[in-house]
């Protein structure tokens, strides 16, 4: 419904959501032993001591600086803290790995929490929403602050997950569901027809500018993996010898597996030749039933084995949101908004399920785990819709990335906050990039 006019904006919900994640991203922190504060557990980014400032210096730099025109804090944080995200090249040298440069926790902290003030009084009194304004039309600005923390607080367990066990401190229960053997795949084919990607403006509260606009794309039949690639089909590639073979890796991917070592994923440990899932928080035999995480490049080279390929995005949203009856819906369970029985996300737990654990979730085609339980890899480079243009709040959001080497990927984890589950909502890595929760499934032209 283009046009439509919104109801004016309430700020009680904007200001408890902001302390929610908040408080949230307060206990990530506490997740860790104090040593690991100036860590670089995935060597390309940066230290954990960035995110602490980073959450609070964008929120703060975006809503109180940039829209409100409010005077700073402390120019050397906001900038030090302004940004750092998915790293320039996998060959780049990372810069001092040194505690040196970095300011201590307990400047950290002080910055930290004048910054949280400044902001919430902004939520609570400023003038947050101007219709017209460039920013703060329907609060642009504070929809992105708060996208922004729940997204790093994803960025963030990616990280910890990559930590020595011995720097985390388990919550009480975290519980771990390894579940039995996987269920036999399916392929379920799905007809000919229409998918929208992207969403109009207007008619949702808020939306990063790479959902806008909608496109209505007409999708060939194809057929689907009902179930995401699990630990234990993954392993029969890499049994196979997989990883050594280079006719199912594009040259680049390849070169990268040989000056890496990679033999296998990322989450796999290969100890004394048994198989072992390296869990938030816990070491665990690899959980057959489980879905793979994997890059982008591996989750290709994979279904090219299987004689299979990568589904498209609209093929991910046909699959999705599509039904038999032609309409779309906006999760693939149907109209309700998401909860706990339709999927694993909204930090549901600290590593996935097994896979098929959520019948309540699946989509009308009856396709098993589309949101939750891993994001979905996609063929699709990350590119504008058409009708793009850059997000005033934040213009470098997607457009520093429209550069052909960024995957688009869909769907959630179980790291994803629910407030990210909206159909158009778009998420992109690089291919050689392992750390993701990011799962897959392959497709093919017709039925096998
Ligand atoms: C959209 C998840 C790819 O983490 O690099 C955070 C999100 N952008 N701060 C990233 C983001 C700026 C971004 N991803
Ligand atoms: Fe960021």
């Amino acid at each position: 419904m283009p046009g439509r006019p919104m109801p004016a904006v309430d700020r009680a919900p904007l200001v408890s959501r902001f302390l929610q994640l908040r408080e949230r991203s307060r206990r990530l922190f506490d997740l860790l032993t104090p040593d690991a504060y100036y860590i670089r557990p995935i060597a390309l980014r940066h230290p954990i001591v960035f995110y602490e400032g980073h959450l609070a210096a964008f929120s703060f730099n975006t809503v109180v600086k940039r829209a409100l025109g409010q005077p700073g804090i402390d120019a050397h944080l906001e900038q030090l803290f302004a940004r750092g995200i998915d790293p320039e090249d996998v060959h780049a040298p990372a810069a001092s790995k040194e505690r040196s440069g970095w300011p201590s926790r307990e400047q950290v902290r002080a910055f930290v929490d004048e910054a949280d003030r400044r902001v919430l009084e902004a939520l609570s009194t400023g003038p947050i929403e101007q219709p017209g304004h460039p920013l703060l039309d329907r609060a642009q600005a504070v929809h992105a602050i708060l996208e922004h923390e729940a997204m790093h607080q994803e960025t963030m367990l990616y990280m910890w997950h990559q930590l020595a066990h011995e720097q985390k401190r388990p919550p009480a229960g975290a519980a771990i569901k390894i579940g039995g053997p996987p269920p036999p795949q399916e392929s379920i084919a799905v007809p000919e027809g229409r998918t929208t990607l992207g969403a109009r403006r207007g008619e949702i509260p808020f939306g990063w500018d790479n959902e806008f606009e909608a496109v209505d794309v007409e999708v060939p039949a194809f057929v689907i993996d009902r179930h995401n690639v699990t630990n234990a089909a993954l392993l029969e590639f890499v049994e196979e010898g997989g990883y050594h073979d280079p006719q199912w890796w594009t040259p680049e991917a390849y070169a990268w597996l040989r000056a890496e070592r990679m033999e296998h994923p990322r989450f796999w440990i290969s100890d004394e030749g048994r198989w072992w899932w390296r869990g938030m928080f816990q070491r665990v035999a690899l959980p057959e039933a489980w879905p793979v995480y994997v890059s982008h490049s591996e989750a290709s080279a994979y279904a090219r084995w299987r004689g299979g390929r990568l589904p498209t995005e609209a093929e991910y949203c046909r699959a999705a949101y599509g039904t038999p009856a032609g309409v779309e819906r906006p999760y693939p369970w149907g109209d309700d908004p998401p909860d706990a029985a339709r999927g694993h996300f909204d930090f549901a737990g600290w590593d996935p399920h097994p896979v098929g654990e959520h019948p309540a979730g699946r989509s009308a085609w009856g396709i098993d785990d589309l949101v939750g339980n891993g994001w979905e890899w996609t063929s699709t480079v990350f590119a504008p819709l058409p009708g793009f243009t850059p997000l005033a709040s934040y213009p470098e959001y997607s457009a520093d990335f429209f550069d052909g080497r960024h995957y688009v990927m869909r769907g959630a984890s179980c790291a994803t906050s629910r407030d990210l589950v909206r159909r158009s909502f778009r998420n992109w890595f690089r291919p050689l990039y392992p750390h993701v929760y990011a799962a897959f499934r392959c497709v093919s032209d017709r039925a096998a």
